[in-house]
């Protein structure tokens, strides 16, 4: 276990709990370590830490316009890159069809998140159906294909050379966010029987992300059964069960739902708003400068940013202070909403991410000037 330097206090005017009852007239800011699970501290600004006239150099904040990507690719591998690092790479896959042949990640386990479209995997055990907000957790060196009934835009998140992790989830208990029972996996049912012949099948390999092609005179995909706690699973964002507070705004760690060991995978979902009249009910400014925050946003209306749309992706690299947008910010304390109605999915990592060309040509450069007043 890491002991760190541990010394809690209060120092001129402050509030004695986080994210409420704030000095009137100021704005808190959290410096944080281990991703809001580490020593932190909490100022009270006499002016919102984002309200910059001007920002120079290599440390900036980005927003990549995903929806241009309209390219679609018949492989996941050759789904474009958009960032990555030693230890994830995360891509978009448009998909218009049916893969033609089958794929295999011997680099990683793959997160696939569907972020539109409806139809059919089938891999080493058995048949699933997928659809817009699953989440697909694909084990390394699993053998599968997707059929598509509706076009297929998913985000594919590879933790390299490591295995996806549930987080522990604590004094919630091991049913919170969601119930492991809830974790769908793959049938041999009649589609998976069905789909099996004597064909010409090619398997693409991805290893150190270059690929190999083998070719069976058979489909692979032939398993009669099996048994054991190895296997594609899926859950839907929709079947997460946000924990929150009425009187306290919980960090985004919270919302955690995998995890690898240099990276986290968080949701948000909609919860309501907190209620206690002295709970901040938007997103604290702060500096989680421990990681990396990448977040795309699946659908709704994302409270805390201003001009952001669904399949859009947004980088704060470690370093850089954020937090509301100037309209949300105005609502810290008063929501004339009831609830969030925000779908995104968050992965932070510990290392930082490297921007690759497909999201360089689409990144919205003006996204550094949105937190000035009045944009
Ligand atoms: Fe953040």
């Amino acid at each position: 276990m890491k002991r760190y330097v541990h010394f809690p206090r209060v120092e001129g005017q402050a509030s004695r709990q986080a994210h409420a009852d704030l000095p009137q007239g100021t704005y808190e800011r959290e410096i944080s370590k281990e991703g809001f699970f580490g020593p932190a501290a909490h100022l009270y600004h006499r002016h919102p830490p984002t309200g910059w006239v001007d920002f120079e150099g290599p440390l900036r904040p980005h927003a990549f316009d995903c929806t241009q990507l309209v390219a679609t690719q018949q492989s996941p591998w050759d789904a474009p890159e958009l960032l990555c690092n030693a230890s994830v790479r995360v891509r978009q896959w448009r998909l218009a069809g049916d893969m033609p042949s089958l794929a295999r990640n011997a680099d990683g386990d793959e997160l696939l998140f569907v972020h539109a479209g409806r139809g059919e995997l089938f891999c080493d055990y058995g048949h699933l159906a997928f659809e817009s907000g699953d989440y697909l957790l694909i084990p390394r060196g699993t053998l599968w294909r997707v059929t598509c009934t509706e076009p297929l835009q998913a985000l594919l998140i590879e933790a390299t050379n490591n295995s996806y992790r549930l987080p522990d989830k604590g004094l919630l208990g091991p049913h919170a966010l969601f119930d492991a029972a809830m974790l769908d996996t793959p049938r041999i049912d009649e589609a998976f029987l069905g789909q099996q012949d004597d064909a010409q099948w090619r398997v693409s390999i991805k290893r150190r992300n270059a690929i190999s092609t083998v070719t069976y005179p058979f489909n692979p995909l032939d398993a009669v059964g099996w048994h054991g706690d190895l296997s594609v699973v899926r859950i839907n964002l929709r079947d997460l069960r946000p924990v929150m507070s009425h009187r306290y705004h919980l960090p985004p760690s919270a919302h955690t739902t995998f995890l690898a060991d240099r990276f986290v995978v968080c949701s948000f979902v909609p919860r309501p708003f907190e209620t206690d009249p002295g709970a901040m009910k938007v997103p604290f400014f702060h500096n989680n400068d421990d990681y990396d925050e990448l977040i795309f946003y699946h659908a709704g209306n994302f409270f805390s940013r201003d001009n952001i749309h669904p399949g859009m992706m947004t980088l704060h690299p470690g370093g850089f202070t954020h937090g509301p947008h100037p309209k949300a910010l105005r609502n810290v304390f008063q929501q004339s909403k009831p609830a969030t109605d925000e779908y995104a999915v968050m992965i932070d990592t510990r290392d930082a991410l490297d921007i690759c060309p497909a999201a360089a040509g689409v990144e919205w450069t003006g996204y550094v000037d949105s937190w000035k007043s009045g944009t």
